[in-house]
């Protein structure tokens, strides 16, 4: 009996004394103890030593003794040095199991959290050592383990590493920097509990926060709105559990759900199982606020937001738009385009013949075809084709939808069989104009032509909704859900390159070439002034391409000022160091921006190439991260309107001018007709 008792109780009486009355003596058996600990093996010797004088020892007698309860403030982390306990949550009951030499607990201390699961004890007599938040936070804060993984029923269901995060702390705008755990991978629905725990209710409902923002984004990619909905709808907790976590729980998901139907938008009432869920969401949180009075506060802007997206207001009558490549719509102001509008587009036959179908736009290539098939009444396998004005052939794969909006700037849509295939030849409409615009357009103003550029330019960046990067990123097909609004931006950074090139090429007296160049860069100086850098761009890099930078002749008479400018504009270019001059340029200028969008396009691009979305069957939310803050620059570009002191003016004829400007895309032709200007020199 008595050398039962040795050691271990000897440790043990010591590590009840005060940390202050412990010997240098005992500082060293609890130390050599320390080093047997499973949880804290990773730790070097100064922190070991360190945690000897502020270690506690905590025991309870009996199982079902709680610890403490999920919701609750964390004060102390916990190692288990004989038992077990279970670690319980709401609404699931027991998660997991923790054994003896496990830890637990210090994800509130370390987040400022409040606790994440409640800890019962599984067995009679658990022995634990405990370091309270304080001296948590001054010896182990910054070395404890980078990653935890929490478990629920043998899985992991959640991955965090520790990062440096910065907060401002004062109103003088100070920043303090400390690590927190942030969200690597998880289960859906696990990642959406942390981030519900995570919600500070006390801040301002219109303070974003930033993890949060991050999942109402993305959670497109991982849980679709008609799975996240219930999970919703469930996670407002029942009345069983306990009464003041439960009451702050509903008040997160509350803010949740507000900030979930602000950044989908218009497009959730196009989902029957979205606004069927908003209406039942209301009517839960309206008869919870009789009983709950705190609930009331929410309860308008809610109201407000269902009503917006009510199906009786629903707008039945669906938009419907004639092909976007030609005629006097692009006169109009631009909405968004949204799935389910229906567009009315030609698709041409072999021999030049077309049917002009009636779907939506974002309708799949099986639809489209089968729609064509109907419409010629043959039962052929039909392939569907982007056929460009140089003759080049793309078939769209059966999958992939909203076509309409992806042909090439002069392309058509051509429906054939196999056998047809190589028979096809563009129309004679694709090759684009035979003489320049250079009459007209010289009588306008530079400033003029870019300030309505730059109207146009943020009318499509406007009508681009965020969740389009990310279908765009993943792969729309994935989600049935049309990109045409982003596809048609970004078509316009094509159009307005090719538009210099052309009207350079079709320009035959070398003195009003020289102008010409010498406005195109007067352009570009007016478009990068307004902060318009996605013309910007175009216009540079049509200055740029071969067709026009070989024109000799007309560079040597461009005045040296212009010259000059020139200069300065391409370096802003220079792709090196990953675009760093241009990075650097962009990052000074205050919103409203339109940024140089391909390569937003790009870094999302990259992103999604170079990791995976799910690890482990998990989601690996750092992906998402990383995808979501290109979507956030997007969103600080647009977060100011852009209004100037020329909006008064009013230019009909160069209005319209920029919104239909007419170019011949083949290279080769603009090569051709660049060597007829200015034949090589022998
Ligand atoms: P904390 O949130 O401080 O308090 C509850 C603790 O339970 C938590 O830290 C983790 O250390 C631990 N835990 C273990 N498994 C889980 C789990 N699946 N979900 C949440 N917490 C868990």
């Amino acid at each position: 009996l008595l050398s039962q008792m040795g050691p271990d109780a000897h440790m043990r009486m010591i590590l009840r004394k005060q940390p202050s009355e412990r010997t240098a003596d005992d500082l060293e058996i609890i130390y050599e103890e320390l080093l047997h600990i499973k949880a804290l093996s990773h730790l070097s010797t100064t922190v070991k030593r360190e945690l000897a004088g502020v270690l506690i020892f905590e025991s309870h007698a009996k199982a079902g003794t709680v610890l403490f309860n999920q919701g609750e403030e964390g004060t102390s982390w916990y190692i288990i040095l004989k038992g077990s306990v279970n670690v319980v949550i709401y609404g699931k009951g027991v998660v997991c199991t923790l054994h003896e030499g496990d830890d637990f607990g210090k994800l509130a201390l370390v987040n400022d959290a409040p606790r994440a699961a409640s800890i019962v004890l599984r067995e009679d007599n658990c022995h634990f050592l405990r370091v309270d938040k304080e001296d948590f936070n001054r010896i182990l804060r910054d070395v404890e383990a980078n990653t935890v993984r929490l478990k629920e029923h043998d899985q992991d269901v959640l991955v965090l590493e520790k990062s440096l995060s910065s907060s401002r702390t004062s109103i003088h705008g100070a920043t303090s920097s400390h690590y927190k755990y942030t969200v690597m991978s998880g289960t859906p629905e696990k990642i959406l509990e942390h981030f519900l725990e995570m919600m500070r209710l006390d801040s301002e409902f219109t303070e974003s926060d930033p993890a949060l923002d991050d999942f109402v984004l993305m959670h497109c990619v991982f849980i679709p709105n008609s799975q996240l909905c219930p999970v919703l709808m469930a996670s407002q907790g029942s009345e069983q559990e306990k009464l003041d976590y439960t009451l702050n729980n509903k008040r997160r998901v509350i803010r949740l759900v507000m900030r979930w139907a602000a950044v989908h938008g218009d497009h959730l009432q196009e989902e029957d199982t979205s606004v069927a869920f908003l209406e039942e969401f209301l009517i839960a949180v309206s008869n919870d606020a009789r009983m709950i009075l705190a609930l009331k506060d929410q309860l308008p802007e809610l109201e407000r937001i269902v009503k917006q997206n009510a199906r009786s207001t629903q707008k039945k009558h669906k938009v419907l738009l004639r092909q976007f490549s030609m005629g006097d719509e692009k006169l109009q102001k631009r909405q968004p385009i949204k799935s389910n509008d229906e567009i009315l587009f030609k698709v041409y036959c072999c021999d030049h013949t077309y049917t002009t179908i009636r779907v939506p736009v974002a309708a799949s290539v099986r639809e489209v075809i089968s729609a064509v098939a109907d419409k010629l009444g043959s039962a052929e396998d039909l392939l569907l084709v982007n056929l460009s004005s140089a003759g080049e052939k793309v078939i769209f794969k059966p999958n992939d939808v909203s076509v309409f909006s992806s042909l090439s700037i002069n392309g058509r849509l051509f429906a054939c069989s196999r056998d047809q295939l190589d028979s096809l030849t563009p129309l004679p409409e694709q090759e684009g104009p035979s003489s320049g615009s250079v009459s007209s357009f010289e009588l306008m103003s530079s400033k003029d032509v870019a300030y309505h550029m730059t109207m146009y330019d943020w009318e499509l960046f406007h009508c681009v909704h965020e969740h389009e990067l990310i279908y765009h990123t993943f792969g729309r097909q994935n989600f049935k859900k049309t990109t045409v609004n982003l596809d048609l931006f970004l078509r316009r950074f094509n159009e307005i390159q090719l538009w210099v090139i052309t009207e350079l090429c079709l320009c035959t007296p070398l003195s009003k070439r020289v102008q010409l160049l010498k406005k195109f860069i007067k352009i570009a100086a007016h478009c990068k002034e307004y902060k318009n850098l996605n013309a910007f761009f175009a216009i540079i890099m049509g200055i740029s391409n071969p067709a026009v930078s070989r024109l000799s002749q007309t560079w040597e008479k461009l005045p040296s000022k212009f010259k000059k400018f020139y200069g300065e504009f391409e370096n802003l270019m220079d792709p090196s160091r990953n675009h760093r001059a241009y990075r650097l340029a962009v990052a000074k200028l205050e919103p409203p921006i339109i940024p140089f969008m391909p390569l937003l396009i790009k870094d999302m691009t990259f992103t999604h190439e170079g990791n995976k979305t799910f690890i482990d069957s998990l989601v690996n939310f750092e992906k998402m991260r990383m995808i979501a803050s290109t979507v956030k620059t997007v969103r600080y570009c647009r977060s100011q309107p852009f209004n100037s002191s020329q909006a008064s003016k009013n230019h009909p004829e160069v209005r319209s001018y920029v919104r239909q400007l007419s170019v011949i895309d083949n290279q080769r032709t603009l090569t051709q007709l660049s060597h007829g200007l200015e034949p090589r020199r022998s």
